[in-house]
């Protein structure tokens, strides 16, 4: 794998870490086929003051100073919905106790530092975002032209042809801000959407993570802390000691697209009534068609997470070298 960063894909992460957003970021800096520039942090696993305090400490863990932006405070149209503790943890890392980052925010709000990165870069940056779609409506908002300068997006979010996971028919992203989603899938530019049709067959066992922790002592044994949480969230839901891989996944499919299948479909968003926050595909919307990840190779996306993690440390270690 070549390390040359001319070659690698320039990302900005739009999160709201959360355990599989945490595994998301520490692929993304321990890959050298991506160069992630920023993170921008939004609600859904915690409030947003957690995940940009929990944003800035991933970044220190990597051994980086790459800007996080804090952005939006609550969706764009509904009351919020309470913080998936249950699933993350209170402070969004498991059972550990809330993170002391020395590092501070970027001054400019999420939406803003999007607009000016994507323009500094003009169709070079692809935005993946793995929360709710707040952040990425607000940019649309304070900038309406920017789609044309986005590369294209690779999203973590929605059930297309498939059951959900907060209610029956909504994904938890979508679900958190089902009228921003529906902004973002009815502007024009390229999106790849990686939903539970396929997140949900990319799983992990504990003994994934320990292996980690044995090569990456920090960082893997920091993702093997955290995950046991996780795991018991879905022994509890599913009866097996698993964790589904939603936000690497997301990451994954910029790097090894070919491990996805993909259907296109124009999408629209349910915003009000029992089925709030169903993505549903629409051919008569007249909307540009989303590419939707409909099949993987969940044995590869799953090695190829464990293989490029299993070097976090050693990435990081040659990161805070050459600085
Ligand atoms: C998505 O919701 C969040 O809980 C996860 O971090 C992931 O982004 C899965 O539905
Ligand atoms: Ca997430």
């Amino acid at each position: 794998m070549s390390a040359n960063k001319d070659k690698a894909a320039k990302i900005i992460i739009d999160t709201d870490p959360g355990i599989d957003d945490a595994m998301a970021i520490h692929l993304a800096f321990a890959d050298a086929r991506l160069e992630l520039l920023a993170l921008t942090s939004v609600f859904g696993n915690v409030f947003t003051d957690q995940a940009t305090r929990n944003a800035l400490a991933l970044v220190e863990q990597a051994g980086s100073r790459i800007p996080v932006a804090a952005g939006a405070m609550r969706p764009r149209t509904q009351t919020p919905n309470t913080p998936s503790h249950y699933v993350h943890g209170k402070e969004g890392f498991g059972t550990l106790p809330a993170p002391t980052p020395k590092a501070q925010p970027d001054p400019r709000e999420a939406a803003h530092l999007l607009s000016e990165m994507c323009r500094q870069q003009s169709g070079e940056i692809i935005l993946c975002p793995v929360g709710p779609l707040t952040n990425i409506a607000a940019l649309l908002d304070v900038d309406p032209d920017i789609a044309a300068h986005v590369k294209k997006l690779v999203i973590m979010g929605g059930a297309v042809w498939c059951p959900g996971n907060v209610t029956q028919v909504a994904e938890a992203n979508i679900w958190n801000d089902p009228h921003a989603a529906d902004r973002v899938f009815a502007a024009d530019w390229d999106i790849d959407l990686i939903g539970l049709d396929v997140t949900q067959k990319v799983t992990c066992v504990q003994d994934d993570f320990e292996g980690l922790r044995q090569t990456s002592p920090e960082i893997g044994g920091f993702l093997a802390d955290i995950t046991s949480f996780y795991i018991d969230f879905y022994h509890s839901v599913v009866g097996q000691h698993i964790c589904m891989m939603h936000d690497p996944s997301a990451v994954i499919a910029i790097t090894d697209r070919d491990a996805f299948e993909f259907r296109q479909a124009p999408l629209r968003v349910i915003c009000e009534g029992e089925e709030i926050g169903q993505t549903v595909a629409e051919t008569q919307s007249g909307r540009r068609p989303v590419n939707v990840a409909v099949g993987v190779d969940s044995a590869r996306v799953r090695k190829i997470f464990l293989d490029i993690c299993a070097q976090a440390d050693t990435i990081r270690n040659k990161r805070i070298a050459a600085t």
